[in-house]
């Protein structure tokens, strides 16, 4: 696994379907070789979907001056939004949350809005899917709300997540992401951008 570490986006063969590397998978852990990571490399090895780590971005907060436009931000949102139609985040549960770097990201999309308006309206049929690996076998209600809302509000199809967790078996992870990937898969999805 080490050799995918300092690659922030890694072309991945798929061996589920060749129209599935349409995806990507957004990694925010604080820990770049740690569960979500692990968990998140899992699924790229299944559908072909390559991996882009949000933690070797500098990416800052909202300025409500944009302030930080000279940051990573602007380069991986257009990287995501002109290749890719199926969004993963990829986040670990810190304190009953997404994590800090990956809402950070969230909270920028709000440039798109504002002042690159072209590149926000891309997300606009877009798909969104979310990963969490937490300690706690069940997420508390509410977790994937901001994910839905914001998919929701962004114009993007909300097409599915699933939750990893420390308590759970090495097996019943793994069989929740292969689950998973396979709901992925664009046949099984809803609208198709
Ligand atoms: C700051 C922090 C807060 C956490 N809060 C929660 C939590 O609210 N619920 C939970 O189930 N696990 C919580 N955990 C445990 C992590 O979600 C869990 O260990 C996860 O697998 C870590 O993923 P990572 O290696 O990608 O950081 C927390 C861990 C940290 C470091």
């Amino acid at each position: 696994m080490k050799e995918s570490i300092n690659l922030q986006i890694h072309p991945n063969p798929g061996i589920i379907s060749d129209t599935m590397t349409q995806g990507i998978i957004i990694l925010g852990s604080a820990n770049s070789q740690g569960d979500t990571f692990k968990h998140a490399h899992y699924l790229s090895q299944l559908t072909g979907f390559p991996m882009l780590d949000l933690k070797t971005k500098n990416i800052l907060p909202f300025d409500y001056e944009f302030k930080n436009q000279e940051d990573d931000f602007l380069d991986t949102f257009k990287e995501i939004v002109d290749n890719y139609n199926l969004l993963i985040f990829a986040t670990p549960v810190y304190w009953y949350s997404m994590s800090g770097i990956m809402k950070i990201f969230f909270d920028r999309i709000s440039d798109c809005l504002k002042i690159h308006k072209d590149s926000g309206r891309k997300l606009r049929g877009k798909k969104m899917a979310v990963l969490s690996a937490g300690y706690d076998r069940e997420l508390k209600p509410g977790f994937h709300m901001p994910f839905i809302e914001s998919a929701k509000y962004l114009g993007m199809t909300y097409v599915g997540d699933t939750h990893l967790a420390e308590e759970k078996s090495d097996l019943e992870n793994q069989n929740a992401i292969h689950e998973f990937a396979q709901r992925l898969q664009p046949d099984t999805q809803g609208a198709t951008p």
